[in-house]
């Protein structure tokens, strides 16, 4: 049972193999939180971009409306343009702002100052050729602008039109930028150290319940069976855990109780009949005997051995057929030869003791059944009948098809069972009434054995009795027998 693997590792004997648990939760969990700080980073640094871009494409536009509105409202006068240009770069200190205005030759009317240097009109001209809209220039000297160029109707003809350039430097927003970048990479450098250790800290207290429970179990043996884990307090998939693992000590420590009493139950039934023939063997030795003094002694220590190595035949019987692996040789047979086959067998004793044994078979059943063990199942629910049966009582073999089933049924008007010791018949060395059975050299295995081969066949057995009424045994055997 404890040979069996776990998805392939062997538990046998030292530590399983197998990635350990808190290692995979740590890979996991910084996996994942690596993954979630890189996106909200990632995301908030494109989302500061974006907010950076819209506000100096905004201040363009804005800048362009005004110029707009000034040629609209005050036509050619070109010194409110240049008086508009002059006071927006004077008032953007922390951030370079050009404003341009070319009249329908090209010739400037109004230059923010320093604009000439860094774009000169052809530049941005040539730039705006190919462009829609607000667009992307380098300076000479690499400073990055935004720009557009727009054109300024002077009057409803559009025969007489102006040409507005106007550019601001992305200097300061680029360095934000930057900065903000080294912000993120210094986050994720610090994700990458810390999440481990969280992770490691994590997979520990999560794996601690476990290995709890695994120091536990290790200091359980056969001796501290009845110790238990203490599930209160442990995370619900660890205490359900623990919950099996009690639920396993619970069968193992009943089934230890089990061996040690059937051990101490074997000692005591081998004790008898060996003491008995220590005892003959005593006392014929104490003095001298005549010929047929020990031919009787040595008779009955053959009795006694006969019954001893029975016996010994039956445990190992029951030992063998409960190891694993299918001890059966099943061949196709007629269930009801098989019955009248018993009966003829047990008729010769049953006319003696002036009991009536019949087999009855309807139509004939067939079964794929182990012959010997079925007969052996089968002789000893006859003898238990012929045991428990005297002068005038009868036995009935019968055997059925029965809703899929076969059922084969010994049934005797003997002694009966009292209800209360009903349930233990099928015990091992379990005898109802014990002073009887051992009269008649009953160890109390064979119920036990009568079970044990009905269960090889994968059938089930049923007794009822009734104290003074008689006594009905079914053998019910799946189709497939
Ligand atoms: N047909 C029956 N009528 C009355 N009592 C029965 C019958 N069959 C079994 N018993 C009771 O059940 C007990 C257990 O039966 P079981 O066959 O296991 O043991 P046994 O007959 O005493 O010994 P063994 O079969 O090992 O020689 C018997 O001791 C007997 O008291
Ligand atoms: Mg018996």
């Amino acid at each position: 049972m404890f040979s069996k693997t776990l998805r392939g590792t062997s538990l046998r004997g030292g530590r399983p193999g197998g990635a350990s648990l808190a290692v995979l939760l740590t890979a996991w969990y910084t996996m994942a939180s690596f993954v979630v700080v890189s996106a909200a980073t990632g995301l908030l640094y494109l989302g500061l971009a974006n907010n950076l871009r819209k506000i100096s494409e905004q201040s363009l536009l804005d800048e362009l409306d005004v110029c707009r509105a000034l040629v609209r409202e005050r036509g050619g006068d070109s010194q409110a343009l240049h008086e508009e240009v002059e006071i927006d770069s004077a008032v953007r200190r922390y951030q370079k702002f050009y404003v341009r205005v070319l009249d329908a030759s090209g010739m400037a009317l109004s230059t923010t100052p320093g604009m000439d240097r860094d774009l000169s009109s052809s530049r941005l001209a040539q730039a705006a050729a190919g462009q829609q809209g607000i667009f992307w220039i380098d300076s000479p000297g690499g400073a990055p602008y935004r720009a557009i160029v727009a054109l300024l109707p002077r009057d409803s003809t559009h025969r007489d039109v102006w040409t507005l350039q106007v550019a601001v430097d992305l200097t300061q927003e680029q360095e934000v930028l930057g900065r903000q970048r080294v912000w993120v990479w210094a986050v994720l450098a610090a994700a990458l150290i810390f999440c481990p250790g969280v992770g490691v800290a994590i997979a520990r207290r999560g794996t601690r319940p476990l290995r709890e429970v695994a120091e536990t179990a290790r200091h359980i043996g056969s001796s501290t069976l009845n110790e238990r884990i203490r599930a209160e307090g442990y995370p619900v998939e660890v205490a359900v855990l623990a919950e099996a693992f009690n639920a396993m000590l619970e069968r193992l420590e009943e089934s230890f109780a089990r061996l040690s009493r059937f051990s101490a139950d074997i000692a005591h039934e081998l004790r008898t009949p060996v003491n008995n023939i220590r005892g003959e063997a005593e006392v014929a030795l104490a003095r001298t005997r005549t010929p047929e003094e020990y031919g009787e002694v040595l008779a009955s220590c053959l009795e006694e051995s006969v019954r001893l190595s029975e016996l010994i035949e039956s445990l190992l019987f029951l030992a063998r057929s409960e190891s694993p692996g299918d001890h059966l040789k099943r061949t196709r047979e007629d269930l009801g030869r098989l019955l009248t086959d018993l009966r003829d067998y047990y008729e010769a004793t049953a006319t003696e003791m002036g009991v009536t044994l019949t087999a009855s078979v309807g139509d004939s059943v067939w079964g794929d059944v182990d012959r010997a063990l079925l007969q052996r199942a089968l002789g000893n629910l006859v003898s238990n009948a012929l045991a428990h049966c005297s002068a005038g009582d009868g036995i009935w073999l019968s055997a059925r098809r029965q809703g899929g089933q076969t059922s084969i049924e010994v049934r005797d008007t003997g002694s009966g069972i009292s209800a209360d010791v009903l349930p233990r018949v099928f015990d091992r060395f379990y005898r109802a009434d014990p002073a009887r059975s051992r009269n008649s050299g009953g160890a109390g295995l064979g119920l036990a054995i009568v079970r044990q081969i009905v269960f090889l066949h994968g059938g089930d057995v049923r007794i009822s009795s009734e104290r003074g009424r008689g006594t009905t045994v079914s053998v019910v055997l799946p189709q497939s027998t």
